[in-house]
């Protein structure tokens, strides 16, 4: 379908030119920056935080998706709202009060979106369910870039759009080979890294939608 919304993740660009390398990708149709916060507890791996989506949001037209990959996340959105970014998903496995969470997101003025790591049941969204505005399905192991797809997502996408119909964004391992297998499923908005930023990021990043639009 033609909702289909290209989400570069920042995770793979160069950190020291970040405005230009979404810039980049925006002129290959990208409506959405996916920004990948990691605190090295939740994952194995660190990132940047609300003072680099600050200055991101600040430097491109683009919304700005913040995706929480910490340990105790309630302590970080505030700062994440203050910067303003769009639209905030946290990890349900480190979630400990997950309404709380969600009212918190929501009461900044973002858009409230819930991970789900590749082994957690979408059936454990389900009283959070009025409370979201998008599940954000993890497709590889959350942590690091240019990983595997995991094929199984794809039934976990359909499976959560049979539950509601609610957006799902998509996140890990996602190429023009494999957007079309989850926007058949029922996902929305797609995220690429490596993929992207691996070539000329515009060009990647159209090749991705098309792939996606077409399935
Ligand atoms: C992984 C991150 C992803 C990552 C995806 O923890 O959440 O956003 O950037 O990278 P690719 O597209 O290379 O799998
Ligand atoms: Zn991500």
């Amino acid at each position: 379908g033609d909702r289909v919304v290209g989400a570069p993740s920042i995770l793979s660009a160069d950190f020291a030119h970040l405005a230009d390398e979404v810039e980049r990708a925006r002129r290959g149709g990208a409506e959405l920056v996916h920004f990948d916060v990691m605190d090295n507890h939740f994952v194995p791996n660190l990132t940047v935080g609300p003072a680099v989506a600050a200055s991101l949001v600040e430097a491109t037209e683009l919304p700005v998706d913040a995706h929480l990959q910490v340990e105790n996340p309630d302590s970080l959105i505030p700062a994440f709202i203050e910067a303003g970014v769009a639209s905030i998903s946290v990890q349900v496995e480190a979630a400990t009060h997950l309404h709380r969470t969600l009212k918190l997101i929501k009461s900044g003025g973002c858009e409230a979106g819930v991970a789900l790591n590749p082994t957690t049941p979408p059936e454990l969204l389900g009283w959070a369910l009025p409370y979201l505005d998008y599940v954000l399905v993890m497709s590889v192991n959350p942590g690091f870039g240019g990983q595997r797809f995991i094929p199984e997502m794809v039934q976990k996408v359909r499976r959560i759009r049979e539950m509601a119909p609610v957006p799902v964004e998509v996140d890990g391992g996602i190429t023009a080979e494999t957007a079309p297998l989850m926007v058949k499923a029922g996902a929305q908005v797609l995220v690429a890294g490596s993929a992207v930023y691996r070539g000329d990021p515009a060009a990647e990043m159209r090749r991705i939608i098309e792939a996606g639009r077409a399935a």
